[in-house]
Parts: structure tokens; C-alpha cells; sequence
């Protein structure tokens, strides 16, 4: 009896520990990405900005790119300066996180 006790609250554990992993994974990109709406507009859809629209963007090219402005190997006026403050891991949550927006949603 004490075994199938332990055994329940050890999975309702586990199962706690899993949702409470996967909530922050989104928002963390999310929050991230709060930073970038002020150029680059809401969750990255830029209506009638000169600058390229992020949302839906493949995660792989975005990805590439950020990674290229934080070495300096593509150019850039700002961006570079912005990449260089975030960690790999963090330009790679933000790549993920424009890529799973829809463009055209943010009105
Ligand atoms: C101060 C305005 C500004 C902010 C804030 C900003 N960007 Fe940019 N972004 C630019 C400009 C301008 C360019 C064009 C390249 C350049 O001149 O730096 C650009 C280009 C890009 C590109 C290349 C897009 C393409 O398809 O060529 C990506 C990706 C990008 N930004 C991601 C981000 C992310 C992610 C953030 C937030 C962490 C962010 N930007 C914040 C101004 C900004």
C-alpha cells in the first residue's frame, strides 16, 4: 500500500516536473522576443517597415542569421550589437519562437 503511494505521488511528480519544464520553453522564447516587437513589430510581423518580416520565417534561416550578426560576419547597422547581448541558446529560443509565428495574425 505505502509502495502504490509512493509509486502514484513519484509519477504525479514526474508529470508535474514534465509541464513545468515545457511552460517555460515557450514563454522564455516569448519573453525574449518582447524585446525585438519595438523594430521589428508584433511576435516579428512588420507591416510596411522596410525591414524584413521574422514571423514564419524558416527557424533555420533565422537562426543563421542571428548567429551571423553576433560573429559579424553579415553586416549590420544594429543588429549585431542586439545579438551579442544573448546567449547561443537564447538566439536559438528566439529563432524558434519567430518561426512558429503565423504572419499576418498581429493586426
Ligand atoms: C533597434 C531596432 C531593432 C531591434 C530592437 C531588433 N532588430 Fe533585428 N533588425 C533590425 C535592423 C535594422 C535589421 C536589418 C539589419 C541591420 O541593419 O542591422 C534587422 C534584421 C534582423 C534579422 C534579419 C532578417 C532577415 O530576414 O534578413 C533578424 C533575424 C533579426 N533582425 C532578429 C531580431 C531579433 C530576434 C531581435 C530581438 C532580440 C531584434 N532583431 C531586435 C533592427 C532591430
Amino acid at each position: 500500500m505505502l509502495i502504490a503511494l509512493l509509486g502514484a505521488a513519484s509519477v504525479m511528480g514526474t508529470m508535474a516536473a514534465a509541464t513545468a519544464a515545457a511552460a517555460p520553453t515557450v514563454s522564455a522564447g516569448a519573453r525574449l522576443a518582447a524585446t525585438c516587437a519595438a523594430c521589428h513589430g508584433t511576435n516579428g510581423d512588420t507591416h510596411g517597415s522596410t525591414l524584413p518580416r521574422l514571423a514564419g520565417q524558416p527557424e533555420q534561416a533565422l537562426s543563421a542569421s542571428l548567429h551571423a550578426f553576433k560573429t559579424g560576419q553579415r553586416t549590420s547597422t544594429i543588429m549585431t550589437q542586439i545579438a551579442k547581448g544573448y546567449t547561443d541558446e537564447q538566439l536559438g529560443l528566439l529563432a524558434a519562437y519567430f518561426a512558429a509565428q503565423k504572419p499576418g495574425a498581429a493586426k
